[in-house]
């Protein structure tokens, strides 16, 4: 596929930081890290500056997109779904070259944007408010939902599509406008995106792209917010930097929708399907390189049935099959270098005491180092060898800490409750996992285990587009994203009193009363006692 070049549409005046990689000209490369030689788009990084641009231009359309009824921002929203649709092809082609995502699970996340417009479409027509009886006579009470005004949102590019799709066609449904920094490895989606949205109609300052990199957007955005210019914040990132959105936010009291990382367990039960289980296994913990928000962390296995496990699940991750993502591979490369970078840390926590599993080797894929049944070449790209680590203990930074590459720990327990008491331990709460054939095990763990998002016989992965999506504890600060919750981040609450009596009522005060007979007591032939 011949090289594409793409100028950000808002990014043109800013200045890209030293230390990304650029070109002669100063200008971001994106480059498909299955192919690195392949550079997918080239942007300007946008400095401080343009962000604030942005949010003005953005302010400035709210009001008039705002007055556009909702059903017919809603037939934008579907002629958007449409659009993507029968784009389906190319903007999963496009993930998969500049991201590295097996084309099976890139045509699934553009399914994602689908769905999530099929489902606000008929919110379009919906968006219900509520008339509410008043405790005085001619007076009647209403709520409406209002939009919030200007959102900035900042995503990340594991799922460079369907993910800004969970805030973008919210937040413009509810009539917001948005400027979105998308991640800047991810520019050339972002950029197929929000062109698909501006030819369905969304208004070009209702939806202002702009590339930055973290350091820039950060500086922005705190300025646009000290200047009254953003009304919302929408963060998909790391939980370390997701802290400091919300500590900036907070300062301008503002809660942002913050979607951050996750240490997801994956409890095997005695009594469970182990090759279900195997399989399940895989897909959320190897799957994307493990680099999912939803990839499985630490596998919670009970003694009993560990070894047994464990020796299915060694064969199945040393038998998978890595390589090229255009073709028929459970995982392809890291999204980007940053990423290869991040794992080569994290390999380094591997300790004496774990023993080492999955496949022949660990760390790239090399010649030195080369990876049975490898399909394309390893050296073109980002790739990594899987990793199944056993023997993992509680202290151990990767038992506590997120991973984001193709790494799985294992433990052990014995009783539901321990399970459950490891499942917490690291202190995240996003996705979660119950291997059982016995739904009293399921419901308990649902019960105990502080994830929002709970599977019982299926992975840490694959949330639908319809159902909450968001975590607790390091995972985010309590927003969910999807379906009718994220309404509630993306409007606010107005209530409307409107009396027609022709005079003032005070309420608590003009309120009438019926008394009762306080003192009646039944009598013997209704049953009466005395
Ligand atoms: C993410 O990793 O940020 O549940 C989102 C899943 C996908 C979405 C993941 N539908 O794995």
């Amino acid at each position: 596929m011949e090289s594409t070049t793409w100028k950000s549409v808002i990014g043109h005046a800013g200045e890209a930081t030293p230390s990304e990689p650029q070109d002669e000209a100063g200008e971001y490369l994106s480059r498909n890290p299955s192919r690195l030689d392949d550079v997918v788009a080239r942007v300007r990084l946008a400095a401080p500056d343009t962000l604030v641009t942005a949010a003005e231009e953005a302010q400035r359309a709210q009001r008039e997109w705002a007055r556009v009824p909702a059903p017919v921002r809603g037939r934008v929203i579907a002629g958007f779904g449409r659009l993507v649709e029968a784009n389906k092809e190319s903007l999963a082609s496009l993930v998969t070259r500049e991201i590295g995502k097996p084309r099976t699970e890139a045509l699934g996340e553009v399914q994602e944007i689908i769905d999530t417009c099929d489902f606000f479409v008929g919110e379009g027509r919906r968006l219900y408010g509520q008339t509410v009886p008043s405790e005085m006579p001619d007076k009647q009470l209403f709520t409406f939902r209002t939009p919030v005004g200007v959102a900035t949102i900042i995503t990340a590019g594991n799922f460079p599509v369907a993910v800004p799709s969970w805030y973008l066609v919210p937040a413009l449904l509810c009539g917001n406008a948005v400027v979105w920094k998308p991640a800047e490895y991810a520019a050339g989606a972002a950029r197929a995106v929000a062109e698909l949205a501006w030819r369905a109609g969304v208004p070009a300052g209702a939806l202002n792209l702009v590339y930055a990199d973290g350091e820039a957007t950060f500086r922005g955005l705190e300025t646009a917010l000290d200047r009254g210019l953003v009304d919302k914040v929408g963060f998909t990132g790391s939980s370390a930097v997701g802290t400091r959105v919300g500590e900036l936010c907070g300062r301008y009291l503002q809660s942002p929708t913050l979607e951050l990382g996750g240490k997801n367990p994956m409890v095997v039960a005695p009594d469970a399907d182990l090759d279900l289980a195997v399989e399940g296994a895989l897909f959320s913990g190897w799957g994307t390189a493990g680099q999912r928000c939803t990839s499985l962390g630490n596998l919670i296995v009970h003694r009993d049935i560990h070894d047994e496990f464990l020796a299915r699940l060694d064969e199945a991750v040393r038998g998978a099959t890595i390589g090229e993502p255009t073709g028929e591979v459970l995982y392809g490369p890291m999204l980007d270098q940053k990423f290869a970078d991040n794992f080569e840390r994290i390999l380094k926590d591997i300790q004496p005491h774990h023993t080492v599993l999955g496949s022949n080797a660990v760390g790239r894929i090399s010649d030195d180092a080369p990876r049975a049944g490898f399909r394309g070449d390893h050296a073109a790209g980002l790739y990594y060898h899987p990793v199944l680590l056993d023997g993992l203990r509680t202290d151990d930074a990767i038992f506590r800490q997120e991973t984001f590459g193709p790494i799985v720990g294992v433990t052990t327990y014995e009783t539901l409750e321990e399970a459950i008491e490891l499942g917490n331990a690291p202190g995240y709460g996003l996705s979660a996992a119950i291997y059982t054939t016995d739904p009293a095990t399921a419901f308990r763990f649902r019960e105990g285990i502080g994830a929002g998002m709970v599977s019982a016989n299926n992975s840490t992965s694959g949330a639908e587009a319809h159902l909450p999506f968001g975590g607790n504890g390091k995972s985010g600060n309590g927003g969910r994203l999807s379906g009718m919750w994220v309404i509630d981040q993306f409007t606010r609450w107005q209530s409307l009193n409107w009396d027609f009596s022709g005079k003032l009522q005070k309420a608590q005060m003009d309120v009438g009363a019926i008394e009762p007979e306080w003192d009646y007591r039944l009598p013997a032939e209704l049953g009466g006692q005395s």
